[in-house]
C-alpha cells in the first residue's frame, strides 16, 4: 500500500490508526508493506515515518502501538518520496518493498492528498507503470462542481479503469449505514411501510459541534454544502430511500443507489438555507467579506414511485448545539379524533417516528403514543429504543477508514461511489452552486438561522430532542 500525503492530517488521524487495527485484528493480509509517500520537500527517513506513525497511533488509535503486533506492523512501514520530475526515491521503496513480499504484490495506493494534487499523483502512478494492476483509493471532495468531477473522472480513467477506482466516502464504512439495509430488508416489519404510502417526510441530520478547527483554507474554498451534503448526505439519501437490490454484491447495490441519485430533482435555492457561524470571518484565514456557508439546510425531493411527494430535509454544519448522525423518518398520522386531546398537550407530542442515530456505536428509536395509566384517556409519548453499545461484542467493530481500507485491499467496491453517480449529485447541485442564496448568520451552539423552522413546516426538526 502507497499513502500518497503520508505526512498529512488524514494519514495521521486515520490511515496510520485504522491500518494499525487491521493489523491487531488480524485482517491484513498475511504479508504487506506500507509506504509512506510526500513531495520530496517533506521527505521523512523509514525511521522518521515510523516514529511518526507510533505518535499517530498513541494519539488516534484505539490500540497502543506496542508488543509484538506494534513490532510487526512497524517493521511494514517505509518512505519514499516522489514530485512529478522525481519519482525515483518512491520507486526504490515500492521495489524494495516488493522484494520483501518475495514477487510482485498488488499495488493499493491511497490519495490522501488535497484534489489540486489528485491529477499529477494519478499521472505519476501511470508514467511509472505504479499503476499495473493496481487499485488507487480517491479521497473526497470529488470535484467541487459537474466540469471539474467529469474533468477529474476523465483523468483518473485515463489511467485506471472504473473496477479499480475506489472513491471513498467513510460514512458509507460506518457500521450503521449497512444496518439500514440491514433493518429495511432483513425485517417483514419495517419492509412494507417504507415508501410514500406511510412516510410523509425523511430527515437526514449530521449537526457537528465543533467549528472548522483551523481549516479555514479547505473550508473557504469548499463550504458546507459540498463538503458534507453533495458526499456524505446524498449517500445516506441514496442508502435509506433505495429499492431492494437484487443482492448485496457492488453492481446490484450501486445500481440501486445510482437509481436514487438519478430520480433526484435539481436543487432549488428557494428551498435551502444558507448559514454562517457569528465569528467565522474573524477566524485566521477567513476572508472578512466570506459568503462561505458553515451551515445549510435543504428539502430536496425524488421523483420516483416510492418516494413522490415525500420531502427530505437535509441539515448540517459546524459550532451547532450538538455533534450527532441521524435519520428520522416521519410517519403519517392515524385521525387521533377519537383521544380526548387538548391542542396545547396534543403538540407537545413527538410520534409515529423512527429514528436512526448512526453514531457509532448508534441506536435505532420508534417513537409512538402511549395511554398514560389513569382513569383518563390521556395520550403520552412513548419509546422504544435499540442501541447498540451493549447488545453485541465490540470489538468487531471497525471505524468508517477501516472498514473500508480493508473492502479495498479485498477489491470489494459495493461501499464505494461511481463516477456516474458522483456526476449525476454535481448536477443536480447546479441550480444552487449557480445561485446560492445569501448567507444568514447563526449564533454558536444553536441550531442554525431562524429560517430552518419554515423550511421544514408543516413539520419539525427531530434534533433537538428537548426542543
Ligand atoms: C469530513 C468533513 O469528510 O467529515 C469534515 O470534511 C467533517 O468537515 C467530517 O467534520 C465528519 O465526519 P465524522 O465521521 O466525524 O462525522
Amino acid at each position: 500500500m502507497v499513502l500518497f500525503g503520508a505526512t498529512g492530517d488524514l494519514v495521521r488521524r486515520k490511515l496510520l490508526p485504522g491500518l494499525f487495527h487491521l493489523a491487531n485484528a488480524g485482517l491484513m493480509p498475511e504479508n504487506y508493506r506500507v509506504v509512506g509517500s510526500s513531495p520530496a520537500a517533506g521527505a521523512l527517513s523509514d525511521e522518521e515515518f515510523r516514529t511518526h506513525a507510533r505518535e499517530a497511533v498513541t494519539e488516534f488509535g484505539r490500540s497502543k502501538p506496542e508488543g509484538k503486533a506494534w513490532q510487526a506492523f512497524e517493521e511494514s512501514l517505509s518512505f519514499g518520496a516522489a514530485d512529478p520530475e522525481d519519482p525515483q526515491p518512491l520507486l526504490a521503496a515500492v521495489r524494495e518493498a516488493q522484494r520483501g513480499l518475495g514477487g510482485r504484490a498488488r499495488l493499493l495506493a491511497h490519495l490522501a492528498v488535497p484534489p489540486v494534487a489528485f491529477p499529477s499523483v494519478v499521472q505519476l502512478l501511470g508514467d511509472t507503470g505504479l499503476a499495473e494492476d493496481a487499485r488507487v483509493i480517491v479521497e473526497k471532495p470529488f470535484g467541487t462542481d459537474l466540469p471539474s468531477a467529469q474533468a477529474l473522472n476523465a483523468t483518473i480513467h485515463s489511467v485506471f479503469d472504473e473496477s479499480r477506482i475506489f472513491r471513498i466516502d467513510h460514512f458509507l464504512g460506518k457500521e450503521s449505514v449497512d444496518n439500514i439495509l440491514a433493518l429495511r430488508f432483513g425485517n417483514g416489519l419495517f419492509e412494507p411501510i417504507w415508501n410514500r404510502d406511510h412516510i410523509t417526510h425523511v430527515q437526514i441530520d449530521v449537526p457537528e459541534e465543533i467549528s472548522i478547527e483551523g481549516r479555514a483554507r479547505f473550508f473557504e474554498g469548499t463550504g458546507t454544502f459540498r463538503d458534507m451534503i453533495v458526499t456524505h448526505l446524498f449517500q445516506l439519501m441514496g442508502f435509506v430511500a433505495m429499492e431492494p437490490p437484487t443482492s448485496l454484491e457492488a453492481h446490484a447495490l450501486r445500481a440501486e443507489k445510482e437509481k436514487v441519485f438519478q430520480s433526484l430533482r435539481p436543487v432549488d435555492p428557494a428551498h435551502v438555507v444558507r448559514g454562517q457561524y457569528t465569528g467565522y470571518r474573524e477566524e485566521p484565514g477567513v476572508d472578512p467579506q466570506s459568503d462561505t456557508e458553515t451551515f445549510v439546510a435543504l428539502r430536496v425531493e425524488l421523483d420516483n414511485w416510492r418516494w413522490a411527494g415525500v420531502p427530505f430535509f437535509l441539515r448540517s454544519g459546524k459550532s451547532l448545539g450538538q455533534g450527532r448522525h441521524v435519520v428520522t423518518l416521519g410517519f403519517r398520522e392515524p385521525a387521533l379524533r377519537m383521544f380526548p386531546m387538548d391542542v396545547s398537550h396534543g403538540s407537545c407530542l413527538r410520534s409515529n417516528e423512527m429514528v436512526i442515530d448512526f453514531d457509532d456505536p448508534g441506536s435505532i428509536t420508534a417513537r409512538f403514543l402511549t395511554k398514560e395509566p389513569g382513569p383518563a384517556m390521556r395520550l403520552e409519548n412513548a419509546e422504544m429504543v435499540f442501541q447498540y453499545a451493549g447488545s453485541y461484542n465490540e470489538v468487531h467493530a471497525l471505524e468508517g477508514y477501516e472498514r473500508l481500507i480493508l473492502d479495498a485491499m479485498l477489491g470489494d467496491q459495493s461501499l464505494f461511489t461511481r463516477s456516474d453517480g458522483i456526476e449525476r449529485l454535481w448536477e443536480a447541485a447546479t441550480p444552487l452552486l449557480e445561485k446560492p442564496p445569501p448567507v444568514e448568520p447563526y449564533a454558536p451552539g444553536s441550531w442554525g438561522p431562524d429560517r430552518i423552522h419554515q423550511l421544514i413546516e408543516p413539520y419539525r426538526w427531530s434534533l433537538p430532542a428537548d426542543q
